[in-house]
Formats: structure tokens, C-alpha cells, sequence
């Protein structure tokens, strides 16, 4: 009966909608969204097709409005060849019929707009896919006006102008056999490189953004955008020991990655979008090797992006309180006034329950990792389904792969399917992704207990826990507003942290050992006056709501979330 009370009060407790905040520019909306990723194919069919659509994604607005998110950013839907399911574009102002038609976006921007929910979209202005016009005009002939827009050389001793190696496998460049010359891709030959040194592919590239602002785009995440430039020398890359999952030598990209021009550009993006009105958001895609590179993408003057996606943190891919200490107190020092931005999971790599879960106390795990990416003074960055943990599927033969790498460095390199797999709405056939006898990608065996239907009855699944998370950062003024004070720095199990308030402050202990943990907080130099913490918020659920700050037990795992004075 108790448990029974207790659960009824924990789901009472999770609020139904987030409530709109007011916004200034120097306190834009972006620094306290929760932003949310949506792969589009694998989100919600909406036509029986098997694969997920524009109209499948605003049929779900209602759930994202209740979970608390602030905006969407939905990978590429533009016509393309699905050579990298995407990130190869054909056209970039127009929709794929796979995912809809343009009306389609209106309406889902319309709607969104109703539930306070903006919409970001993937730019990606690296390279376009080898079937888009401009490309294809580039290929026809040396003397073509757009030939310049890409990078083309001659070969060198029989073979490609230097070393550079493709990120997917294989040479960065291809030849074409029409004008006997090679053209460069850092990713697949079918995404051939654009020429940004080329004004007329910035003025090109920079009305695409201007076309999507118009139509309601509140900004943009910027795909591969520390390899814009590449030397004009073409000095070879330097060889690493050790060869990669393509069987190619190791290389540093020394030639090809965060040349300085990266950063003339994005200073006039940054002015582009800045003359739009609803402070629209930069958000980069660059895995910088340290803070220090990261903190470049803020520009000097905090004018170029507002929110570079810290892959140092998503990446630690340990439970190690030491190592995200030091990430988080690295980039809270040196970001110099710039928003952190945090996530874990992506279409890219793995998902987090199974890079940080033990394989025993992983729902527990889940829950600490959403405390550790929704508490810091960051703007989080969600993965559809980390919510409900969602488990990576990889393919279980070579013939099911979809995606190209998978199929090139199999089995080593399994390809990114695996992080790609349908939302796991309810339990019923394709876990409600789809009408269609087969999906696109195949539905984790998992489904039947971790989807939404099932998880929103529970009041201490992985998806509520999400939602009083989220609840707190908007409700509570310490977290919404709060500086990040890194606390306990000698714990090696522990990792403590206070968002500081005007009055009351909020302490967040995230146990990150298998074993429970006993620790004493002396804030007094915190300002802190009061022996007691109220609990706002733990993970397993506190048995009292309050705690002794001299002795706080936290669970293995566990989360304890606490207001102090
Ligand atoms: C990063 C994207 O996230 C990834 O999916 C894509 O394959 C590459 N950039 C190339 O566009």
C-alpha cells in the first residue's frame, strides 16, 4: 500500500508540459533549452513505408512537449542518394519524398512553434553528395564555371595528389575519368568536398541558411565543421603508427582539420544569423582533441558558435569521477564566457547505456549519466530513446548492414546501424515505429519493456526520471541560472558539484562506483550555513527528504540531488 501511495505521488509529481521562459539576448532561450535529436528515418513512420518521416515527428510533438523539450535538431531530410543516409545532399532547399514534402515542414514547424518546441536543422557544409547539380556541373568539364567549387587536382607519380585519407576508409580523393583529374572527399567519394575558399560557395551556402531561417529554422547544427579547409599545398598528412579498421595507416589530419579559416567563416555565418531575429543558435559537429580547440569554436569575441558540442565529455567512455571532473572543471574555467554543451549518445557512435552501463546495473547507470547530462550549467543535448535507454542493436551479419562503413570494416568496424535502430514507442508490432511488414533497420529485441508506453507508467523508470530532471532545471532557479562549482574534488567515487544560487544552492552527488558511498560535505566556504540538504531529487529513491551533510549515503550508482543553505 505504501509503495503503492509513493509510486502515485511520483508520477503525480511529474509535471505534464514545461512552461515557456521568458528570453533576452543576453540571456537567450538557447542556453536553457533541452535540445533533442531526431534521426527523421527512424522517429515515426507516418506512412507505412518502414522508415520514419516529417509527419511521423510532429504526430510525437505532444510526447516531446511532455517530456520537456525545447527544441528538436532533426538530421538531414533533404533529397539525397542515402549513400551516408543524409549527409550526402542533393538539394539543399527542398525535402526528400521519403520524409515528406515541404508543406510537411511548415505544418511541423507550425506545430512545434504551438508547443513552444523550435526546430533546428542539420547544415552540412562541407561537401554536398557527388548527385547535386552543382557537382555535377563541377564534374563536366575544367572550363565549367561551378569546376572551381570543389577541390580538384592532378595526380601525382600515376596516383592521387598527396596522402590524405578518406575519414570513412580509403583515399581522400577519386579521380574522375572525364577530366582526367582528382577530386577530394574527406568523407565517401560520393561527398565531394566544396571549395569554401570559392566566394561563390559561401554566397551559395550561406543563402541555404537564409532560405531555411525564413521558413521558421530557429538555427542550425553544422555538420563536420573543422574540415571546411584543407591546406592549398597539399603537404601529406603525417603517419601514425597502427592501422585503422579499413586496413589504412593511421594518420594525423593535420592538413585537413581546424585550419584557421574554419573561423573566418563561421564569424560571417555567425553575423548572418545573428540578423534574425529569436536569437537563432549555432551548434558545431567538430570532435576537437582538447578544450582548448573547442574553445576556439566560440570565437575570441563570443562571435562565432554559441554551442560546440564538447566531445571530450561524451567520449570519456568510463565511469571515472576524476576524468569528467576534470573535463567539466576544464571547460567551466577555460570556455572563456562561452555555454558548455553536453551530450552522450548520437547517430554516430555507440549509445550511452552501453559505452557507460556494466551489463548489470544498467537502468541505474542510465539514470546517472541523465543527471550528469541535464545538472551542470550546461545546455544538454539528448539522443531519441536515451530517454527510455535504449540499447545499441548492431547488425548481426555483414548482409544486414546499411550503413557503407559497416560494410567496408566489418566485422571490426560495424557501421552506425546499431545507434540508429526505430524509436521503441509501446510494445506492439515494430514497438509502434511503423505499420510496414519490415523496417527499415531492425527493432532491438529490448522494446517490449523499454519503450514509452510502458516506461510512462512506471513511476521509477529511466523516462520518468528524465522528466523530473528536466522539470528541475526549468522549476529550479539554482540549476536554471547557478554556476557550476565543482565540490569534493578529492573523491575518487563521487563526483559532487553545487549550482550555486542567489540564497539557495543545489548540491548533485553522482556516485559513479558499484558500491555505496558515505560522504561528508563541509560547504561553510560555499556559503553554506545549514547542517541539513532538503532532497529535491535521487536515484534510488531517498529514503528521507532530507540528509545530514556530514554523512550522506549514496547507493551504488546512485544519484542524490539536494537543496542547500
Ligand atoms: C558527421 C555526421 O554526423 C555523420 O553522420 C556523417 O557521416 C559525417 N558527418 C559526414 O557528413
Amino acid at each position: 500500500m505504501k509503495k503503492l501511495v509513493l509510486a502515485l505521488l511520483l508520477a503525480l509529481a511529474v509535471p505534464a508540459a514545461p512552461q515557456t521562459q521568458p528570453q533576452t539576448a543576453a540571456d537567450p532561450w538557447w542556453k536553457h533549452a533541452v535540445i533533442y535529436e531526431i534521426y527523421p528515418r527512424s522517429f515515426q513512420d507516418s506512412n507505412g513505408d518502414g522508415m520514419g518521416d516529417l509527419n511521423g515527428i510532429t504526430s510525437r510533438l505532444d510526447y516531446l512537449k511532455n517530456l520537456g523539450i525545447d527544441a528538436i535538431w532533426i538530421t538531414p531530410f533533404y533529397p539525397s542518394p542515402q549513400i551516408d543516409y543524409g549527409y550526402d545532399i542533393a538539394d539543399y532547399k527542398a525535402i526528400d519524398p521519403e520524409y515528406g514534402t515541404m508543406a510537411d515542414f511548415d505544418r511541423l514547424v507550425s506545430e512545434a512553434k504551438k508547443r513552444n518546441i523550435r526546430v533546428l536543422l542539420d547544415f552540412v557544409m562541407n561537401h554536398t553528395s557527388d548527385q547535386n547539380a552543382w557537382f555535377k556541373e563541377s564534374r563536366s568539364s575544367k572550363a565549367n564555371p561551378k569546376r572551381d567549387w570543389y577541390v580538384w587536382r592532378d595526380g601525382k607519380n600515376g596516383g592521387p595528389p598527396n596522402n590524405w585519407l578518406s575519414w570513412f576508409g580509403g583515399p581522400a580523393w577519386t579521380l574522375d575519368p572525364k577530366t582526367n583529374q582528382y577530386y577530394y572527399h574527406y568523407f565517401y567519394a560520393e561527398q565531394p568536398d566544396l571549395n569554401w575558399r570559392n566566394p561563390e560557395v559561401k554566397k551559395a551556402m550561406f543563402d541555404v541558411i537564409r532560405f531555411w531561417l525564413d521558413r521558421g529554422a530557429a538555427g542550425f547544427r553544422i555538420d563536420a565543421v573543422s574540415r571546411l579547409y584543407e591546406d592549398p599545398n597539399l603537404h601529406d598528412d603525417p603517419i601514425l603508427p597502427g592501422r585503422n579498421a579499413y586496413g589504412d595507416p593511421n594518420i594525423e589530419h593535420k592538413y585537413t582539420d581546424n585550419l584557421p579559416e574554419v573561423h573566418d567563416t563561421l564569424r560571417e555565418l555567425r553575423a548572418l544569423v545573428d540578423t534574425y531575429a529569436g536569437n537563432p543558435v549555432l551548434i558545431s559537429e567538430a570532435d576537437q582533441p582538447n578544450i582548448a580547440e573547442l574553445t576556439k569554436m566560440y570565437g575570441a569575441k563570443l562571435d562565432e558558435i554559441q554551442l560546440p558540442m564538447d566531445f571530450q565529455i561524451a567520449d570519456v567512455n568510463q565511469l571515472s569521477a576524476a576524468k569528467f571532473r576534470k573535463l567539466l572543471d576544464e571547460v567551466e574555467h577555460n570556455s572563456a564566457g562561452g555555454q558548455p554543451h553536453y551530450f552522450f549518445s548520437n547517430h554516430d557512435q555507440p549509445r550511452q547505456w552501453d559505452r557507460y552501463g556494466d551489463g548489470k546495473n544498467n537502468d541505474q547507470i542510465a539514470k546517472l549519466m541523465a543527471a550528469l547530462l541535464l545538472m551542470p550549467r550546461a545546455t544538454p543535448q539528448m539522443y531519441y530513446g536515451e530517454e527510455l535507454g535504449m540499447r545499441t542493436t548492431p547488425p548481426a551479419r555483414v548482409e544486414d548492414v546499411k550503413d557503407p562503413i559497416g560494410k567496408k570494416g566489418w566485422p571490426e568496424e560495424k557501421g552506425r546501424d546499431g545507434e540508429r535502430t526505430p524509436m521503441q514507442w509501446d510494445s506492439s508490432k515494430n514497438a509502434g515505429f511503423s505499420t510496414a511488414a519490415k523496417t527499415w533497420l531492425w527493432i532491438p529485441p529490448t522494446f517490449s519493456t523499454y519503450n514509452v508506453t510502458a516506461e510512462s507508467k512506471d513511476p521509477n523508470s529511466i523516462l520518468n526520471f528524465y522528466k523530473r530532471l528536466i522539470a528541475l532545471r526549468r522549476s529550479n532557479p539554482a540549476i536554471r541560472d547557478g554556476n557550476y562549482v565543482s565540490v569534493n574534488q578529492d573523491d575518487a567515487n563521487v563526483l559532487s558539484f553545487l549550482r550555486k544560487g542567489e540564497g539557495e544552492s543545489v548540491l548533485v552527488a553522482l556516485n559513479m562506483s558499484g558500491q555505496a558511498q558515505s560522504v561528508k560535505f563541509d560547504l561553510a566556504a560555499q556559503g553554506v550555513k545549514q547542517p541539513r540538504a532538503r532532497v529535491l531529487l535521487a536515484a534510488p529513491a531517498s529514503p528521507t527528504d532530507s540528509v545530514a551533510l556530514n554523512d550522506v549515503t549514496i547507493p551504488a550508482f546512485g544519484v542524490v540531488i539536494a537543496t542547500v543553505k
